[in-house]
């Protein structure tokens, strides 16, 4: 059994105790420690210890694992200091504050030999593995442009998150999950960015951005995060060169529009539609396409990375670990290459 020690008993350290408790059979959580004590005051009611420092839990020989849930700015200090007592350590995301951070905790990893992994736990939303077995196994052909969006309209919760010294902003926030979604979607480095990255309501942190990446295959995506946003877009909407999908929101399920292998003719003369005169964006012919939905059982697999982890440590094989430091690594850069192309108005051209 394989025990966990979580840093930051807030939102996140709950969810984490919650799902290894109920679904992670090899894994238990043995205690935490938070720098705020008022927030000791439900552990007895979850029947774990409160370390009084950090320090008090990596010295503990019973902890194999530590979760870092703290706001962002102290994932490098905790991540660093957890390595080096020998423990593995699962960090949540944003993995760093930048890319120079993460090279710092990465090259400790490396010469502890222990884990470093990242909870980029969006691989298992039920709406992206839709995504995922429709584009992977190419059942509306190659994508040409994928559109992936999340709109709220209330703006950003207003503790840690609205400051830029906690790594605050939705690019951080949401940014690196939508972005971590494509580039393992997409098996192809990204050789164009472009992004607009507003603080529509907030001095210090980005609220709202558009991120428009092309890959090296061909493939084009847009990534659109807003927080101001008062009517939505679908979550998904994606165009390939056998057809279309949409996905309205996290629970929907897909519309699929498949091209069907036949003939299309077109009309002669004018063609009057509701846009007025135009045979170009007049409705296909039927029987030249079939239209279906596409869903899955909305059991969800969200455990899926604690029990690769749990693999990983067991066999002593790290390639074991979802989510693998290239790819942790990939997504800090192309959001640090969209911060400059926003700030300075460019297209950034690169391989990443
Ligand atoms: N993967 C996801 O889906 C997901 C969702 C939300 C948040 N997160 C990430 O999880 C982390 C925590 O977010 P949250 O929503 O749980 O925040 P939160 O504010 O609910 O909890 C953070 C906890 O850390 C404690 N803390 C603050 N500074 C500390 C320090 N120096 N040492 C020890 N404890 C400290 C706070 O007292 C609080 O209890 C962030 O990195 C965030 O980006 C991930």
């Amino acid at each position: 059994m394989f025990k966990m020690g979580i840093i930051g008993w807030g939102g996140m350290g709950h969810f984490h105790e919650k799902l290894v408790t109920n679904k992670i059979s090899r894994m238990e959580v043995k205690g935490v420690y938070d720098i705020n004590p008022k927030k000791y005051e439900d552990l007895e009611e979850f029947g774990l210890i409160a370390y009084e420092t950090a320090e008090e839990m990596l010295q503990d020989r019973e902890i194999d694992l530590v979760l870092i849930s703290t706001p962002n700015n102290f994932h490098k200090e905790y991540a660093i200091k957890a390595l080096r007592a020998g423990k593995h350590v699962l960090c949540e995301k944003p993995v760093m504050m930048d890319s120079e951070e993460l090279e710092e905790v990465l090259a400790v990893a490396k010469e502890t030999g222990k884990i470093f992994t990242v909870h980029q736990n969006r691989r298992w939303d039920r709406d992206y593995l839709i995504v995922k077995d429709i584009i992977q196994n190419k059942k509306i052909g190659t994508p040409f442009f994928i559109e992936s969006r999340v709109q709220g309209a209330r703006g950003i919760p207003g503790d840690w998150r609205c400051t830029k010294v906690a790594g605050g902003g939705m690019m951080l926030d949401w940014g690196v999950h939508l972005i971590d979604q494509l580039l393992m979607l997409i098996d192809s480095p990204v050789v164009e960015l472009y992004a607009q990255v507003l603080k529509l309501k907030y001095e210090e942190v980005d609220d709202n951005f558009k991120l428009m990446m092309k890959f090296e295959n061909g493939v084009n995506a847009l990534i659109e995060i807003g927080t101001h946003h008062f009517t939505t877009l679908p979550r998904w909407y994606i165009n390939c060169d056998g057809g279309s999908m949409t996905i309205q929101d996290w629970s929907s399920g897909a519309e699929v529009v498949r091209e069907l292998d036949t003939e299309m003719d077109w009309e002669m003369g004018i063609v009057y539609t509701a846009a007025g005169p135009t045979r170009t964006m007049a409705a296909r012919p039927k029987g030249t396409t079939e239209t279906y939905h596409v869903d899955i059982a909305e059991k969800s697999s969200n455990h899926m990375l604690h029990e690769m982890l749990v693999d990983a440590m067991e066999s002593g094989d790290y390639s074991k670990v979802a989510v693998q430091p290239d790819e942790a690594r990939r997504s800090m850069k192309i959001m640090e290459a969209a911060f400059k192309s926003s700030a300075e108005g460019i297209l950034i051209k690169d391989r990443i």
